[in-house]
């Protein structure tokens, strides 16, 4: 059996961990919203059409944000179309997945939704095919308490309370040529900075994310960052980053290290803006927002294909990725890679939460299911809270196809003073072996073992359906703790959740 060592300390802080990384996207995408949180024929549905079954599994993952309407929709929307009495609300073409929008949920509705399941909304302007004024007046539609045409129109329509939405981002991947508006860095930059610089006008406490590049590949990574910093730097508080990954090649040891490439990523973004930040002597420092990632790939050729040959329906099945065990792996990898760099990702969101990419699927008129994606998500969001621990790691290293010295444990720590909890989350890439591992946290006075959860499966292709859920968690991970020291078998290909505290349970 493999072997690998950490060392836990109370002292090794990273940083405090914003709970915003566990946040998450509702676009107007295929069966996110119709369908998928709105179905008013179903016998869960609410006096709003919200099925309750899918708000309770919302509500299980404590998301703390949610990022809506888009994704590449918001880039051809009009929000004024999803508002105001319905039979009046426009049936429109969305240009960026060719479907049927009938804008049955507007803002109102997507507000009234993330209410009931405890979430804040971060919302996204248009910066395709609009611009600056119908920013503004979106703006001050929500945030404005009164007294103005926008903010009237709102209270006419029945909502008197202003939202106070704190999280604004200036577009969505506008360095994309799929993009509707698509921009050159520089058009981009001149319009997020105008754009940005009047709504803070509107409201100072609004916080803005400045569109930053699709994924690594992108052939402007990372111009991009640069140039549209040195016109946003100063209004913006967040640059975005998106990725998705996907395990074409069917190379799972590769696959799990893609996670590699994302720290990379971060890595990268983080001394972009540093460089504009010296560059523009500025004392402000520029925060991440990771507000697009996953696993996407298995519904590609068929979503190319209903956009193509079947366009323009109502809420088709579009980016329906059904989610192996392996594809949760990875998943685990990347929350683990955002709780390392706690000090600078402050905002995060898992694409999608409802039947597109998601970690929750639904049948229409049926049931609701929980996709292996979910559960170490779950547990990232339920107990990777408080302050990021940098834990040092020795463990045994393999070469892939793209990566060298890939670890075979992807680890970390969060410590929840609160709580008096301290809890490592691990993936053992090891596909053969399980792994010893040895941990010392003895600065952790009289902490003893709480649990310890894994999520593993003999099929690495396995995935959940609504029948048949071959991939759930189990408790029943083999740990030992004695006076500060944890003994741990990892089972080969396994996510675990080691919870230590001072309550033993
Ligand atoms: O999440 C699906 C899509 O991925 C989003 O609409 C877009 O922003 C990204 O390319």
């Amino acid at each position: 059996m493999k072997k690998a060592n950490m060392l836990l300390d109370k002292e090794f802080v990273i940083g405090k961990i914003d709970n915003r990384i566990y946040g998450s996207f509702i676009e107007h995408l295929g069966r996110a919203v119709y369908n998928g949180i709105y179905e008013p024929g179903h016998a869960s549905a609410d006096e709003d059409g919200f099925r309750q079954d899918v708000m309770d599994l919302v509500k299980a993952l404590k998301v703390p944000i949610i990022r809506y309407p888009g994704g590449n929709f918001v880039s051809g929307y009009n929000w004024e179309d999803g508002i105001g009495p319905l039979e009046l609300r426009p049936k429109k073409l969305d240009l960026a997945w060719r479907t049927l929008e009938t804008n049955e949920i507007g803002i109102n509705e997507f507000a009234k939704w993330s209410k009931k399941v405890d979430a804040e909304v971060m919302m996204a302007v248009n910066l395709g095919t609009r611009g600056i004024a119908e920013a503004c007046n979106l703006l001050e539609y929500c945030n404005h308490p009164q007294g103005t045409y926008y903010s009237d129109l709102r209270i006419k329509h029945g909502y008197l309370e202003p939202y106070k939405i704190k999280t604004w981002c200036l577009g969505n991947e506008m360095d994309g040529p799929w993009q509707i508006g698509h921009k050159t860095p520089m058009e981009y930059g001149r319009l997020a900075l105008e754009t940005g610089k009047a709504m803070k006008l509107i409201d100072p406490t609004i916080e803005l994310v400045s569109c930053g590049s699709s994924n690594t590949a992108m052939p402007t990574f990372p111009e991009w960052e640069a140039t549209t910093l040195e016109h946003t730097y100063d209004v913006a508080d967040f640059i975005s980053l998106h990725q998705y990954y996907g395990n074409r090649d069917n190379d799972t040891s590769n696959f799990l290290a893609l996670s590699m490439d994302m720290d990379n990523f971060i890595q990268t973004v983080i001394s972009t803006c540093d460089y504009v930040k010296a560059k523009k002597r500025s004392k402000k420092t520029i925060n991440l927002s990771f507000d697009e990632w996953n696993v996407w790939f298995h519904s590609n050729a068929s979503d190319d294909d209903t956009m193509k040959n079947n366009p323009w329906q109502k809420a088709p099945a579009l980016l329906e990725d059904a989610y192996t065990f392996e594809d949760a792996l990875l998943v685990g990898c990347m929350l683990i890679t955002f709780i390392k760099h706690a000090d600078r990702v402050k905002m995060a969101c898992l694409a999608q939460l409802v039947n597109v990419i998601a970690p929750i699927m639904t049948e229409n008129n049926g049931g609701a299911w929980k996709q292996t994606i979910f559960y170490p998500y779950l547990h990232a969001s339920l107990y990777g809270r408080g302050i990021a621990l940098n834990p040092i790691i020795t463990t045994p290293k393999y070469d892939a196809k793209d990566f060298t010295d890939v670890p075979y444990l992807e680890a970390t720590a969060v410590y929840n003073e609160e709580n008096q909890e301290v809890t490592i989350f691990a993936v053992n890439r090891d596909l053969e072996e399980d792994m010893l591992l040895a941990c010392d946290f003895r600065s952790f006075k009289d902490y003893e073992l709480i649990e310890h959860l894994v999520l593993a499966c003999n099929d690495l292709k396995a995935y959940n359906t609504l029948e048949n859920q071959p991939v759930i968690p189990s408790n029943k991970g083999r740990s030992k703790v004695d006076h500060g020291r944890l003994e741990t078998v990892l089972g080969k290909a396994s996510w675990n959740v080691i919870r230590l505290g001072t309550q033993k349970k």
